[in-house]
């Protein structure tokens, strides 16, 4: 972010201090205040981190008035509909599109990390049946830092990259895995002559009384859900992710972290709550109820799949994602689904209510990533597994580009205090 000769004047009792303003490359100038509390003694109180950037970045922009989302400055509808994920996974580690060589390279690289230790069959066998698979998740991605001690020297450049394959290349047969575990079903291992989406849908549907070839419009469609997924600058589990790793962690409990951070019915889990909505409307007719319990302040009822914190427009993931599912129920024949009728009528009736429009509530990515995934035959659980894989190669880049900066600290925010001030402890039998 470049200096500018703009400043902000703040003053408190009297006094006023000024405050360089920073240029960043698109979107709003930002105050910068690391020297506020240094030079006046005061902190700034933003829960929420509403008007804070934590952080200077090169990967991800997004424009919520717009709607624009760009991974290293290219739009996400142009890599959703010409790219693939693996291509965007290299663009977002690396800064660019990669020539056809440096594509090669990093696909087979990919491809040869693929499998798991075998001791981790164990660990997988050690939960519950019935365990959730984000929980399975959050436990074996934390625990690959007791099988891969080769990759967890964060000082060394080499062991860094090699966590970073490691997890874009494992995570879908961990979360495969955490699938088939669930179902009392074989795990499936990972067959290298397909491709990454094709390859996820194989270990999530084979068994061994009967291959699972994909369609490729299937295929097609899991990759782009993967693609759109796949990073979204400073949010909630990303700032989870850059948090753990301010500290030294290594990558694999960094990672942990953030898919614990995504689990959240606000943020991952949304896709998941917004089809166990949907079923419980159950019918078309009881739209109307749901809709006014969501604008009922005293109700904590929300319409999941609406809103954002960012986008006030739409969001551009939305889009792409709508027209997929589109595709994909055509193919499966599938349009008459009683889920998919309610899905389809709520979402016209939300936007044909002023109180949607007035908030800026529109459909988000999860609305209609629930809708596909639901339909290629998906449980709701395995809704927020599947964009804790996508977002892996996002958790990865920002943690690259944060252990590469040099004026990295440890994330350590502030507090307004409004508890008990100074008092004396008073023995129990005085209470
Ligand atoms: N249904 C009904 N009212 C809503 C909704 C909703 N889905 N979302 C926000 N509002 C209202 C909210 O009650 C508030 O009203 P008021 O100003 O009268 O108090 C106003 O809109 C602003 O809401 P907010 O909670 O202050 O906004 P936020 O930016 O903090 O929250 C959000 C963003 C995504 C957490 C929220 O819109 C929400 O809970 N949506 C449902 C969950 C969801 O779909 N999450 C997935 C987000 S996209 C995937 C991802 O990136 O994780």
């Amino acid at each position: 972010m470049a200096e500018t000769n703009k400043t902000a004047t703040l003053t408190i009792d009297g006094q006023s201090y000024e405050l360089p303003i920073l240029s960043p490359t698109a979107g709003p100038d930002v105050i910068d205040i690391r020297k506020l509390y240094a030079q006046a003694g005061v902190f700034t109180y933003d829960p929420g981190f509403t008007s804070t950037a934590s952080t200077d970045s090169t990967i991800t922009f997004i424009d919520g008035g717009k709607g624009e989302l760009l991974h290293r400055g290219y739009p996400i509808d142009q890599l959703a509909g010409q790219s693939n994920y693996l291509e965007v996974c290299y663009a977002l580690l690396y800064g660019d599109l990669p020539s056809k060589a440096q594509m090669d390279d990093f696909e087979a690289r990919v491809t040869n990390h693929t499998m798991l230790h075998e001791q981790m069959v164990n660990f997988f066998r050690g939960f519950r049946r019935d365990a959730h698979p984000m929980a399975i998740m959050v436990g074996v991605v934390g625990a690959m830092s007791a099988f891969y001690h080769d990759s967890t020297d964060i000082s060394d450049p080499w062991q860094r990259e090699v966590a970073s394959i490691r997890l874009i290349a494992k995570m879908p047969t961990i979360a495969a895995w955490a699938y088939k575990y669930s179902i009392g079903q074989p795990f499936v291992y990972p067959r290298n002559d397909l491709d990454y989406a094709s390859n996820f849908l194989r270990m999530c549907f084979s068994v061994p009384a009967e291959d699972y070839v994909p369609d490729p419009i299937l295929s097609k469609a899991m990759d782009r859900i993967f693609t759109l997924h796949a990073d979204h600058e400073q949010n909630a589990s990303t700032s989870t992710v850059r948090l753990a790793s301010s500290s030294g962690a290594n990558p694999f409990a960094c990672i942990a972290a953030g898919i614990a951070c995504l689990w959240g019915p606000a943020h991952g889990g949304a896709n998941q709550a917004c089809l166990e909505m949907l079923r419980e409307i159950g019918t078309v007719d009881r739209i109307p109820e749901f809709i006014a319990r969501a604008k009922d302040k005293e109700d904590p009822f929300r319409l999941m799949g609406f809103g954002h914190r960012v986008y006030k427009n739409f969001d551009p993931r939305a889009k792409v994602m709508k027209q997929s599912a589109d595709e994909v129920l055509d193919l499966l024949g599938v349009e008459n689904n009683p889920v998919l009728q309610v899905a389809k009528e709520l979402e016209k009736a939300a936007l044909a209510d002023p109180y949607f429009a007035d908030k800026k509530l529109f459909p988000n990515v999860d609305f209609y990533s629930g809708i596909i995934l639901e339909a290629m035959g998906f449980p709701t659980s395995m809704f927020t597994p599947i964009f804790a894989l996508s977002r892996t190669v996002g958790w990865i880049s920002q943690w690259k580009e944060q252990l590469d900066d040099p004026q990295l600290k440890i994330g350590r925010p502030r507090q307004l205090y409004k508890g008990e001030t100074l008092r004396d402890y008073v023995p129990i039998d005085k209470r």
